[in-house]
């Protein structure tokens, strides 16, 4: 089966899986704009922080292209590319990915196409070796050959350049043979969970459950599963880590539970400049999304949603952080950064 492409290049424009989408529709939407890009990121077309990093990298083509076409200054250029690193605040990878780059765009628009292609095959290089790490880890730690294990939000192809994160973890259980069966919480309001880990697992023919939010609590206490692993957008130099709203209530209940709560993310999504979980800024999307389902209001006419797009998880109530470098458990570790340098272990 061909693998997912969340985020390409092809034929002179960004290619992006329109998430928005899926699970019952397989679209491309086709970015030629910096308009086209920072949309698509700000409806989560692409979404995922990984994939974020890439299409930060990719949007700088992108701004070039456009600006030679329609003439910009070198001051509008750098306008542009600004509005690409800001189209969302919380995933560090977006404005990672163009910054990694943009130091190249004196050597031409073709050398910071190559560094934005040369971001993918890191990327999935590296989810592919955090998702050993991070197996070898939770078999260690549980001692057990089968495993059950809880997930919030959607950690696999469909957010990063390849393979997943979180859920390259869950695959790398699989191909093992120690997978028994995946808890996919739906994450509302957007269901990543229901409409994206879903559709993944289901490819892999991977024995999966959607549940409700709500239930996750309860399924770790009532002794279902046997740990939770997560994705992050930021994780701070303390492992304080912003992911998906939800996560912390999973992180607690794991913590109540007494069973392993992980977190999988590349050395990019490590922000070492960040001290703490304080520091991260917590994307507010509109509350109609909220109050809404597919368009629907479920919520009286009027009501006013709350909708804070992420949580921050403080680095106490998790077990283990796994990058591609290594695994760090925080409570032995006030400072992370051998998530990013791999020094000790
Ligand atoms: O709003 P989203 O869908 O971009 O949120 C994504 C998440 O919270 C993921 O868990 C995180 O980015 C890690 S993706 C490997």
């Amino acid at each position: 089966m061909a693998e997912i492409q969340a985020v390409r290049w092809d034929q002179e424009a960004l290619v992006l899986l329109d998430q928005t989408k899926l699970p019952s529709q397989e679209i491309d939407f086709v970015a030629h704009t910096v308009d086209e890009v920072v949309d698509a990121v700000d409806r989560l077309v692409v979404r995922g922080a990984p994939a974020l990093g890439a299409v930060g990298a990719f949007g700088v083509v992108v701004a070039m292209d456009q600006g030679a076409r329609e003439s910009w200054t070198a001051d509008q250029l750098s306008q542009q590319i600004l509005r690409v690193r800001n189209a969302r605040p919380t995933a560090v990878n977006l404005a990672w990915g163009v910054d990694r780059v943009q130091p190249f765009a004196a050597q031409g628009r073709d050398e910071v196409l190559t560094q934005a292609h040369q971001i993918v095959v890191e990327d999935t290089a590296a989810n592919r070796k955090l998702s050993e790490l991070g197996a070898d880890w939770i078999l260690q730690r549980t001692g057990a050959s089968k495993l059950r294990v809880l997930t919030h939000c959607n950690t696999g192809a469909l957010a990063t350049t390849g393979w997943g994160t979180a859920l390259g973890v869950i695959r790398e259980l699989h191909e093992r043979g120690a997978l028994d069966v995946v808890y996919v919480d739906e994450t509302r309001p957007l269901l990543q969970g229901a409409r994206l880990t879903a559709w993944e697992l289901e490819r892999e023919g991977i024995d999966y459950r959607v549940q409700a939010d709500g239930a996750a609590s309860s399924t770790i206490l009532r002794g279902l599963v046997d740990f939770a692993i997560i994705g992050a957008d930021r994780i701070a130099r303390n492992g304080d880590s912003a992911n998906k709203i939800g996560s912390v209530g999973v992180a607690l209940a794991c913590q109540a539970a007494g069973i392993p709560f992980m977190v999988a993310a590349p050395s990019s999504t490590v922000d070492l400049d960040t001290a703490s979980g304080e520091e991260i800024e917590i994307e507010l999307r509109d509350g109609a999304e909220v109050t809404q389902l597919a368009g629907v209001n479920i919520a009286p006419m009027g009501a006013q949603g709350f909708n804070p797009a992420f949580d921050v998880t403080p680095a106490k109530y998790i077990s283990a952080i796994v990058t591609e470098k290594c695994v760090v458990e925080p409570k032995d570790s006030p400072d992370v950064s051998a998530l990013v340098n791999g020094v000790n272990k």
